[in-house]
């Protein structure tokens, strides 16, 4: 699933609420093991790319970003709000985050405004 978000056309430092609640998110899910923002360099696990490297260096990251709860290693500690819990006999190995699609849909529009900023997206894209 990709969502597309809208961010005002102002390039750069177009900054919507939306994207700033992503941030927050970010900072709070997902900077225990990536790089989220450049506040934050000295977080993160040194084996997991950071935000800013996917969205350099890898020409799917949208495609990647829309689809981050499915794919490993998030499964084992990320789920949607409202999906069944973990079965019992896979215990969860850290804290485990819940995410509503309001907290995704943020966390992509922070994402995006990531790449507006990297010359990597157009703001109307
Ligand atoms: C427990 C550690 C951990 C947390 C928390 C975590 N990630 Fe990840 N994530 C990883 C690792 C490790 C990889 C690299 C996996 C690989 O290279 O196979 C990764 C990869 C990714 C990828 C690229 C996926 C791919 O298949 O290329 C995206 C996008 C991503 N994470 C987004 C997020 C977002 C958004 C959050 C917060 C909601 C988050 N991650 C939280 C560890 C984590």
């Amino acid at each position: 699933m990709v969502l597309l978000i809208a961010v005002q056309s102002s390039p750069a430092k177009a900054q919507t609420p939306l994207a700033e609640r992503g941030l927050a998110l970010s900072k709070l899910h997902c900077a225990r093991c990536h790089i989220v923002s450049e506040s934050d360099r000295f977080t993160g696990t040194s084996s997991t790319p950071s935000f800013k490297i996917m969205i350099e260096f890898l020409k799917d990251w949208e495609e990647r970003f829309g689809s981050f709860m499915a794919r490993n290693p998030h499964p084992a500690h990320i789920r949607l709000d409202g999906d069944d819990p973990r079965p019992e006999h896979l215990p969860a190995t850290i804290r485990e985050v819940i995410l509503s699609l309001d907290d995704i849909e943020a966390i992509l529009a922070y994402v995006d405004q990531m790449a507006v900023d990297l010359g990597k997206k157009q703001p109307d894209d």
